[in-house]
């Protein structure tokens, strides 16, 4: 079969095919381009392989453009690059690879094209289209990947043990295909997923969250950790997530599975947000639960507390999973504690400070955390879903309001450091603060009007309290 390539592209290919003929060496474009090309997807870096010297090729093709592009060569990998007209495009000599069993850096010899396609990880990625002139445009399939790609298939070349000895992180890979492309796994491959699973303790954790990452930035990533679930996979890397999984029954009173409970949360949420960190918010807003289950006789299962238990899991799970130790955790730490707080103000009779005070708490990461908590309820009854969403709808009007009024978003009490200091003479101090935290909590609890006079009487009274007296 001939590949269907578009003008720009027969220009790119036939003039890196003349600079191969030049050398003598054979040249293709090979693995993740072929395939989503042929899918129909956006496409991003070029790979192109030879049997030769890649170094050179890429050499040779920099030389042959105008303005000549820079060449960046990775020796140690025998791999150069080149930018040309927005594209990377990636050269290697076509190789053979044998791996010992306790790394992922291959020893690498040179080989032939079906020796480089061999030693790929996919059916869809082993595709080959010939830059030669006598084959020119053709594909080269010698494992039925484009038959794969029909059929939806995602299957190793080898057998499996093989590949995902050779490299482990091909394991995620494979789900995260299924999940990205809508493919399914072929059973002797997914067999080999859970008979292997163990050898991905050689992989660093950075590729593992890089692949988890990608699993969460696709627009349903259940089935990706339904499969990393059941081939055992998830439990070697996030076993706070695969602690959520099961239901207990006592005495006729069962939870819910916190684990699928967990998925339909992160499934909804995707809908709304393509943010990553909230969905990492999502998949961990339960994590406090295991530790937290009880149960008690009259009111059956509890999990008082999960949110802030959940909370302070997080930052040893973002430790090892090489997550940012940054503001990224700090907003995820955020969104799993206050992941209950509104649902308990969707009522009628909650005051105005209540809601004031989640608006100051939640900060700039409030309409986040309603997306949160919108994506929570997962109740099947219609009935009680209605009544959720319309109690969420009554506390988005609620907050709109107290906005309104306080403007609280860009929150200034009243009363600034500037006027405590002028007031009673002082300069700054421990007590400055003291009072400002008293005079705002004052307003955040309903306490006083978030006005000037009240809240200059507040702060007399602080002041004195604290032995000072208004010079003024
Ligand atoms: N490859 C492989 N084993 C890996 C990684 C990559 O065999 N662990 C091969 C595959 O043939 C793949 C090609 O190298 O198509 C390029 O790899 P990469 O750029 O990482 O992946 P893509 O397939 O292009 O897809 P994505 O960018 O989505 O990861």
């Amino acid at each position: 079969m001939f590949f269907s390539l578009d003008p720009q592209e027969r220009r790119l290919f036939q003039m890196i095919g003349n600079c191969a003929a030049r050398l003598g060496v054979p040249a293709y474009v090979i693995g993740g381009y072929v395939r989503d090309r042929l899918l129909g997807r956006p496409t991003k870096d070029i790979d192109v392989v030879c049997v030769g010297d890649g170094i050179r090729l890429a050499q040779e093709v920099a030389g042959s453009l105008a303005p000549k592009p820079k060449v960046v060569v990775y020796s140690r990998f025998g791999t150069a690059m080149l930018h040309f007209e927005g594209i990377e495009i990636e050269f290697v000599g076509a190789r053979r690879e044998s791996y010992s069993p306790d790394s992922r850096k291959p020893e690498v010899e040179l080989g032939t094209l079906e020796d480089d396609q061999n030693r790929r990880d996919f059916t869809i990625n082993a595709l080959a289209i010939s830059l030669q002139e006598n084959t020119f445009g053709q594909i080269i399939d010698p494992f039925n990947g484009l038959a794969h790609l029909e059929q939806k298939i995602i299957k190793t070349p080898l057998d499996p043990g093989q590949t995902f000895s050779d490299d482990p992180l091909r394991m995620l890979r494979a789900i995260r295909f299924a999940n990205q492309l809508g493919f399914t796994i072929e059973p002797n491959t997914y067999k080999g997923l859970k008979q292997y699973k163990s050898r991905l303790h050689i992989i660093s954790k950075e590729r593992i969250t890089a692949e988890v990452e990608k699993i969460l930035q696709t627009p349903k990533p259940s089935i990706g950790f339904n499969l990393l679930f059941d081939t055992g996979l998830l439990h070697l890397f996030l076993p706070e997530v695969t602690a959520l999984q099961g239901v207990e029954d006592r005495a006729g009173k069962a939870h819910k599975d916190n684990f699928y409970h967990t998925l339909e949360v992160l499934d909804n949420l995707c809908k709304k947000s393509d943010n990553v960190w909230l969905r990492w918010a999502a998949l961990l807003h339960d994590i406090g639960k295991p530790p937290t289950k009880k149960f008690d006789e009259a009111s059956g299962w509890t999990f008082h507390g999960h949110e802030w238990k959940g909370a302070a899991m997080v930052p040893t799970l973002f430790r090892n999973m090489r997550l940012p130790l940054d503001s990224k955790l700090d907003y995820v730490k955020k969104m799993v504690m206050m992941h209950l707080r509104p649902i308990s103000l969707t009522k009628e009779e909650v005051t105005d400070s209540a809601v004031r005070r989640l608006i100051f708490d939640a900060g700039e990461d409030l309409e986040d955390l309603m997306l949160l908590c919108e994506s929570d309820i997962t109740t099947k009854n219609v009935k009680k879903m209605a009544r959720y969403l319309e109690g969420y709808e009554y506390l988005k009007e609620r907050i709109a309001l107290v906005n309104e009024s306080d403007r609280l978003r860009l929150w200034q009490p009243p009363i600034t450091g500037e006027v405590i200091m002028r007031t009673f003479g002082i300069g700054p101090s421990k007590e400055v603060g003291i009072i400002k935290t008293a005079v705002r909590e004052a307003i955040l609890d309903g306490i006083i009007n978030n006005d000037y006079e009240p809240a200059f009487q507040k702060m007399i009274q602080e002041g004195e309290k604290l032995g000072l007296k208004p010079v003024l």
